[in-house]
């Protein structure tokens, strides 16, 4: 069995981020998604993984590389036009050749693992079994109406009446036909072949598409919302760890990760928290749910909630929560008089100060 993973898209919602990197690499407990992503496929054993990237694919392949450190083997494919889902399986049929493959959407999380639902399709082999997860409100996803059986009778995407509450995750397991979907089905309105049309085809034309209900957290890290939340989500796994340098006049709560070469000073860091590697706090409060990057400066800030990229400076500015501040971005005081506010925001930047 192979791994497709889809790692390019522009990512219109997580902007302005997604202006100077792909979402993929967005930091989630300090690691990047797709890392995690990675770590999931290799978690079941697969190894072969083809990764569709998009025009960043130099940021992504500076960040994965040949995927050895994290003990998988990457192939990159690359995308010149965002066609949709199942032109991306098309794209990567000499990669995929005749195997079994799961389809992994490169900006989803799913950190308790896919174990059994890849072993229950091992055993069974159905056409496709997409990967279902109950969600209040589905509307913003694919929505899978099933059978007493658990087989997929119809897939939805995007209903504004869904007929379920199961949401399609960004994982899908497949045997070799679907390559005979792919290549039968038309471009949709949008003008995108359609992963969901590929499937729906198999229904229609009586192939086994079954649906496998993961029970654990998921979240597409689509928006900055989603990426908070998921970061709290995986921060409250976290276990103390300190490497780095903690001077006599800082107290830390609960579970914090310095890493080595990281330096607190005079701060108060509740967790769960990370400081990444060549990192300072100093006169700072910083917690819990925060992660921040590498090689950030974070002086008399008080910050809770949050993610901080690698190289941000952070100087004399309290009461920073749900916040995401990117690499090298820096946030300071005045540098012409309180109580006026001075702001060099790129495109599509959101802030949000106190009246
Ligand atoms: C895609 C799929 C959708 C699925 C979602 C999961 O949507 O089209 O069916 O529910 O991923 O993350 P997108 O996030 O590209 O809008």
């Amino acid at each position: 069995m192979k791994a497709l993973v889809l790692s390019g898209g522009s990512g219109t919602r997580l902007r302005p981020f997604s202006y100077s990197m792909p979402k993929q690499l967005i930091p989630i407990a300090n690691k990047p998604v797709l890392a995690h992503v990675l770590e999931n496929i290799r978690a079941i054993g697969v190894t072969e993984i083809g990764v569709i990237v998009g025009d960043r694919v130099n940021q992504i392949q500076a960040v994965i590389g040949d995927g050895s450190a994290l003990g998988v083997q990457v192939t990159y494919i690359q995308q010149d036009s965002p066609d949709g889902l199942a032109a991306c399986v098309a794209l990567a049929r000499p990669f995929l050749g005749d195997d079994d493959f799961v389809m992994y959407l490169g900006d989803n999380m799913l950190p308790d693992g896919i174990e059994d639902i890849a072993a229950e399709f091992a055993a069974h082999r159905p056409s496709a079994q997409v990967v279902v997860h109950k969600a209040a409100d589905p509307r913003s996803f694919g929505v899978a109406e099933l059978d007493v059986d658990g087989r997929v009778e119809r897939l939805v995407e995007k209903p504004s009446q869904p007929k379920s509450d199961l949401a399609v995750t960004g994982v899908y397991f497949f045997t070799s036909v679907v390559h005979e979907a792919v290549t039968a089905i038309e471009p949709s309105a949008r003008g995108e072949l359609e992963i969901t049309d590929a499937i729906q085809w198999l229904v229609a034309r009586g192939d086994e598409v079954k649906a496998s209900v993961y029970d654990g957290y998921w979240k597409d890290t689509g928006r900055v919302e989603d990426v908070l939340e998921c970061n709290r989500r995986l921060l409250d796994g976290l276990r103390t760890d300190i490497l780095g340098e903690v001077d006599a006049a800082s107290v830390l709560t609960g579970e914090v990760v310095v890493e080595a070469g990281a330096r607190v000073i005079g701060s108060r860091i509740d967790g769960p928290a990370v400081i990444a590697a060549g990192s300072v706090i100093e006169d700072s409060h910083i917690g819990p749910h925060t992660s921040i990057g590498g090689d950030c400066v974070l002086t008399g800030a008080d910050i809770g909630y949050s993610i901080v990229l690698d190289g941000a400076t952070i100087t004399e500015v309290r009461g920073l929560h749900a916040s995401i501040i990117g690499r090298a971005a820096s946030v300071g005081p005045s540098s012409i008089g309180e109580p006026r506010r001075r702001l060099f925001i790129g495109d599509h930047t959101r802030v949000e100060v106190a009246a």
